[in-house]
């Protein structure tokens, strides 16, 4: 294996879960973590290395400050979550100051990396992330849609009782109540979804993809969910490393695309080493253009309070 190196910056419970799948699928030569609390930092280090070894994994793993260098792709879950009596102002520009910061420190000893986003609001994170870095857009993109699409899948499997492991789905626009779950193009086994299920059935599995985070959420009490975006995140992360070509839906810096300029949305993406290497246009009914033009405008709102108290 040529030299493969990955960077997470955060290993808190999404971070630490995206390490551990990657430290143990042996894909690459190594990890490096990084985190404000520097004994937890050690303390993930040093399990997530153990768990490596018990793999029979060759990824060594380390948190140390020295190694944070010459990383392929890094993948940032630094931010905090909302806490009682904060807007959502107020967390979307507290994250933005930790993603600015992060992202600045980064880059100066990592000249190369694709940068992975995942801290919340997501759209609006990777907007901070493209420009306070001034990075091509091609080397940051955005977590979201695969876990998203994932959901979809969890809920369309329970639904029919059947079809674990064979349901496609595809979920776009931003990571928010007005994502943009792509009901024609899902299949189980190769069957149109609009084929096995009632209307009555399909709508209530998009209400609950919007609400899939939120589930867990309520459920959890404090956090949110970490398994799915863990290895969601590691999807990504091995189809830049191995320059797979895979599409996935993910969050990038739209040009054109879609009718759509300037702004950060989910979109199918082709994923290499290049980061993003073409972004597919899908075509979308009169109903879907609609749903995805509200989600856009809902990224536009946190955008615009970016740009007007963050990017002053
Ligand atoms: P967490 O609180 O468990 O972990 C966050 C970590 O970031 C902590 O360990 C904290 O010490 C660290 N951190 C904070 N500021 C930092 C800084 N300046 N430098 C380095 N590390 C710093 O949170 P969790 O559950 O891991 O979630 C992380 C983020 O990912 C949140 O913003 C969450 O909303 C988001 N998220 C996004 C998803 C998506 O689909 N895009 C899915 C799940 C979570
Ligand atoms: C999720 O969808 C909180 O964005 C996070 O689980």
């Amino acid at each position: 294996m040529e030299n493969k190196k990955v960077g997470v910056i955060g290993v808190g419970n999404v971070g630490a879960t995206l390490a551990f799948n990657l430290a143990t699928k042996n894909i690459c030569n190594e990890i490096v973590l990084k985190d404000l609390r520097e004994d937890y930092l050690q303390a993930m280090a040093i399990d997530i290395s153990q768990a490596a070894n018990a793999a029979n994994s060759s990824t060594n793993v380390s948190g140390d400050k020295e190694d944070f260098v010459n990383c392929d792709v890094i993948v940032i879950t630094a931010g905090i979550p909302r806490k009682p009596g904060m807007s959502r102002d107020d967390l979307l520009l507290t994250n933005a100051k930790i993603m600015t910061s992060v992202i600045e420190e980064a880059v100066l000893t990592n000249k190369d990396a694709i940068f992975i986003i995942v801290s919340n609001p997501l759209d609006a994170m990777v907007y901070t992330a493209l420009k306070a870095s001034g990075l091509p857009k091609n080397r940051i993109l955005g977590m979201a849609g695969i876990l998203d699409s994932s959901r979809m899948a969890h809920f369309i499997s329970k639904k029919l009782g059947t079809g674990q492991g064979k349901v496609k789905t595809a979920v776009m626009g931003g990571h928010g109540d007005d994502m943009v779950p792509l009901v024609n193009y899902c299949t189980v086994d190769g069957k149109k979804l609009t084929e096995l299920l009632s209307k009555e059935d399909i709508e209530e599995i998009v209400t609950l993809t919007r609400n899939g985070g939120a589930q867990i959420v309520k459920l959890l009490g404090n956090g949110s969910a970490y398994y799915a975006p863990g290895y969601s995140s590691s999807l990504m992360v091995e189809a830049i490393l191995n320059d797979t070509k895979e599409t996935y839906p993910c969050a990038v810096l739209l040009e054109g695309e879609y009718g759509y300029k300037d702004i950060v949305a989910g979109v199918p993406v082709k994923l290499g080493k290049n980061g993003v290497e073409e972004i597919i246009e899908l075509e979308l009914n009169e109903n879907q253009k609609e749903e995805f033009s509200k989600s856009i405008t809902s990224v536009k709102e946190l955008v615009n309070t970016l740009d007007q108290k963050f990017f002053v």
